[in-house]
């Protein structure tokens, strides 16, 4: 029987609310898939579009960007400005023939580890049909 294939995911997530959520769910010893590699930034604003396409050339299949809720950022408008900026993602995903469910933004907090966990598990579960990203993958 064939192995299920296992999404590599990079995962940014904001240091004062996702990354803290994650740690959380950490701690708590919830279970989720390992197949995520988080990087800390300092707030989902500062997820440039290019660090997107970026991962996705180095090999990733998906990416996620996480910060703080709508409201909630601790640098009053860089999550809001992100999800303008992110939303174009998807359609540029399109655009270049990738499957726009390659990218994914969600708003976690500190103190949601178990939605963190949720998140992740969902996205394992939706990258799975679509199989290794190569469209962007560099060859070297
Ligand atoms: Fe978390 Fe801005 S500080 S999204």
């Amino acid at each position: 029987m064939a192995e299920e294939f296992e999404p590599r995911i990079v995962a940014f997530l904001c240091k004062w609310c996702s990354s803290a959520g994650a740690d959380l769910a950490g701690v708590s010893r919830m279970e989720y898939p390992p197949n995520i590699i988080p990087i800390q930034v300092m707030c989902s604003g500062s997820v440039s579009p290019l660090y997107i396409f970026s991962a996705l050339s180095h090999g990733a299949d998906g990416v996620l960007v996480s910060g703080c809720h709508p409201g909630d950022c601790h640098y009053i408008k860089g999550n809001y400005y992100a999800r303008r900026r992110l939303a174009l993602v998807k359609k540029l995903l399109e655009y270049i023939g990738l499957e726009p469910q390659r990218f994914q933004m969600s708003w976690v907090s500190a103190t949601e580890g178990l939605k963190f966990t949720q998140i992740i598990k969902d996205l394992v579960r939706e990258l799975q049909p679509l199989g290794p990203q190569n469209k962007l993958r560099r060859k070297f």
